[in-house]
């Protein structure tokens, strides 16, 4: 039987056993509001912020240009990368930080399809990640390789003959989660490749990316790893098949000898081949300091309280009658559920002036994020009476809901 709160008491039980409750206080977050969008831009915790305080002031304005060594900013990137890994459950040296998720995407399966290892074939569904979708689309023509924009859910199948597959590992519109250790099997089988976006599993997930074979990913840091706007993507590389890959953007810090100034290039030994040019120290700077939150942290405890919220919303969802295309109760699932309401982005509107933040996608999606180091269960139980009462009373009908703002 699934455990998750059914009453406001249930939610102060669970709350007082919450082994991760002690670090809502890590965050900086103003009184009152609950914050259901860490899935999308995660809030700054304290430790982000000293970090980035530390870096500007004592490494840029005082360490200057001497602080690439003084503070091995130079390092920085693989450094990150390194605690980012435990937490997809591969190595320290496989992970590095660097440019975004989308450019990541483009370096990781171009260096695939270049390296010739498999059928020269690139597969992204419809309904993916826009992003990866277009990069994917590009990158089949810059590469001469057959694009298959395979249907929702398809992928996997066209995989078996081959080639390699751009595919989130929890969807992000519906929080589906996929069977990576089943899908690579289909992989290996085929002789394909997977890359997975992580973006919306890493540091919400119980993520063991070696056990279950997985041998490329790329993902994000603003989302469930609140490393700020704009904070750089990672990259994952399984060490055993680093060395036959070569980044499409072979810049000069992914050299292995940077600093020698040689006219050819030399890829580095390991992951740290594909960063290409100088790192965002600052923005990388924030993100170290957010990573302190996950220290000695348990991965599945993570999992298993954003799960409990995602049932507490389902249960509540269903009692007022909403659709909800998320996996179902008891369902393995990301750290968000999604409702279908025609009119979604007045309700969300609405939501927000009650301080509950929640997301809208087109074309009537809610997403609630359930960052389970962010939130108590007793606070995302007040948010859905929120929502129940603004349903109810049909305040979201109100005109000054219905502007659209260009960040939804
Ligand atoms: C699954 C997924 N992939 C990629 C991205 C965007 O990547 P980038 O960091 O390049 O903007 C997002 C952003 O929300 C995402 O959810």
């Amino acid at each position: 039987m699934t455990k998750f709160p059914r009453s406001r008491e249930d939610a102060q039980n669970m709350d007082r056993t919450d082994p991760l409750a002690h670090l809502r206080a890590a965050f900086d977050l103003p009184v009152g509001l609950t914050y259901l969008v860490g899935h999308s831009l995660g809030p700054a915790p304290r430790s982000a912020l000293k970090n980035l305080q530390a870096a500007a002031q004592r490494e840029w304005a005082s360490g200057l240009v001497g602080s690439w060594n003084s503070a091995d900013w130079i390092n920085l990137p693989a450094r990150t990368g390194a605690r980012i890994a435990p937490l997809i459950g591969v190595a320290p040296d496989e992970v590095t930080v660097c440019d975004s998720v989308s450019i990541n995407i483009f370096k990781l399966a171009g260096s695939l399809i270049k390296a010739g290892e498999t059928a020269p074939r690139l597969i992204v569904e419809k309904g993916e990640f826009p992003t990866d979708q277009y990069i994917i689309s590009e990158l089949s023509s810059l590469q001469n390789a057959e694009l298959v924009h395979a249907e929702h859910d398809d992928g996997l199948s066209v995989l078996s003959a081959g080639g390699v597959l751009v595919k989130s590992l929890v969807d992000f519109r519906s929080g589906k989660v996929m069977d990576v250790e089943a899908a690579e099997q289909t992989a290996r089988d085929a002789n394909g490749a997977i890359v997975w976006d992580l973006s919306h599993a890493t540091g919400v997930l119980d993520l063991n990316l070696a056990d279950w074979g997985a041998k490329f990913a790329v993902g994000c840091t603003y989302k469930y790893l609140n490393g700020g706007p704009g904070a750089p993507g990672f990259l994952y590389v399984s060490e055993d098949r680093t060395h036959a890959l070569r980044s499409l953007l072979p810049g000069w810090l992914g050299h292995a000898r940077p600093f020698a100034f040689e006219d050819s290039y030399e890829p580095s030994n390991g992951v740290t081949r594909f960063i290409s040019g100088t790192p965002p120290i600052l923005s990388t700077a924030s993100l170290y300091g957010a990573l302190d939150l996950f220290d000695g942290l348990q991965t599945s405890d993570l999992e298993q309280k954003a799960n409990r919220l995602g049932d507490m919303c389902l249960a509540r969802f269903a009692e007022l009658g909403l659709v909800s295309n998320s996996p179902a109760i008891g369902r393995p699932r990301g750290g968000h559920v999604s409702i279908h309401h025609a009119d979604g982005y007045a309700v969300s509107r609405a939501l927000f002036e009650r301080g509950v933040h929640t997301d809208f996608r087109s074309p009537d999606i809610i997403r609630l994020g359930l960052s389970p180091l962010v939130l108590s269960y007793e606070q995302v139980w007040l948010a859905l009476e929120e929502l129940a009462d603004i349903l109810d009373s049909e305040s979201w009908k109100d005109p000054r809901f219905q502007v659209r703002q260009k960040v939804t």
